[in-house]
């Protein structure tokens, strides 16, 4: 019979993430003892997370907007900035009405849609990524809310069916300008799929793919939420502007956040 771990536990997995150099060790430490039902298996997180793998890659979810999100290798994780893009929708879909079509486009794990869906109530929700790994990850949060995932490049991956009846379109896709890759931290760097954050030379290929598309898809009043960040907010919502949609930005410096808002007439 495996044994569970040693009530004494804590103490030697807190140092060991202490030395790894993991600012939140205590917290860290919980979650993994929190996962770890027998010592052998918090001997495997522990040593995983040491050796640089984000914690949440190791307990294999990711706290997203209050959501426990199943996050799998391969798989884009969550940031906690990215929670700014679903209070904005949820402060425009709550109340609607009825129940309006929400897309959730280069979806990954498909965060965005599980965390609108919980602040905004009923929607009719669809996702969309070009990896298969992030297309079967999805599935896996998004199928027990009865959401859609479609696989492909952008809105080529959606059903003609949604054209002209969204009334939220969500977007965070890659914005990293390829040059700075070299220069995020090795968890990313080293543990996210280099498609998930190249966003080109200037980091605004796809989001200017997003913007020029999203008029088509949206529905009259529909919005497009379009994450990016402080410095290139000013050329993506140039771009957004330049899709057809009447554009704002909005700033929370406290989650480091920036989304640009474009809505359609
Ligand atoms: C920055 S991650 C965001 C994932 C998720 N929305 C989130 O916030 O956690 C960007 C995602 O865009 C996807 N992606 C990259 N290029 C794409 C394309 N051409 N079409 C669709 N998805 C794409 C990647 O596979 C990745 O899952």
């Amino acid at each position: 019979m495996p044994a569970p771990p040693h009530p004494g536990a804590r103490g030697s997995v807190v140092a060991r993430l202490r030395a790894a150099g993991c600012v939140f060790a205590e917290d860290e430490a919980a979650a993994l003892l929190a996962d770890a039902p027998t010592a052998e298996h918090l001997e495997e997180l522990v040593a995983r997370r040491v050796a640089g793998e984000p914690l949440e890659l190791v307990l294999g979810w990711a706290d997203f907007c209050g959501l426990r999100i199943a996050v799998e290798p391969g798989v884009f994780v969550p940031r906690r900035r990215t929670g700014l893009l679903v209070d904005l929708a949820g402060d425009r879909l709550r109340g609607a009405g009825r129940r309006p079509v929400v897309v959730d486009l280069c979806c990954g794990s498909g965060a965005v849609g599980a965390a609108v869906a919980a602040a905004a109530g009923p929607v009719e929700l669809h996702a969309a990524d070009v990896d298969p790994v992030a297309v079967r990850c999805a599935r896996r949060n998004l199928g027990p809310l009865g959401g859609r995932v479609h696989r492909g490049d952008l809105y080529a991956a959606l059903p003609a069916e949604l054209l002209g009846r969204v009334d939220l379109l969500a977007a965070n896709a890659p914005y990293v300008p390829t040059a700075a890759i070299d220069l995020m931290p090795p968890e990313a760097r080293d543990h996210e799929p280099r498609s998930a954050l190249d966003g080109g030379p200037d980091g605004l290929a796809l989001q200017r793919r997003v913007a020029a598309g999203a008029a088509r898809w949206l529905a009259p009043g529909g919005t497009l939420l379009l994450e990016t960040s402080r410095h290139q907010a000013a050329r993506t919502a140039a771009a957004v502007g330049a899709g057809g949609l009447q554009v704002s930005v909005v700033r929370d410096d406290e989650r480091d956040a920036t989304v640009v808002v474009g809505t359609a007439s």
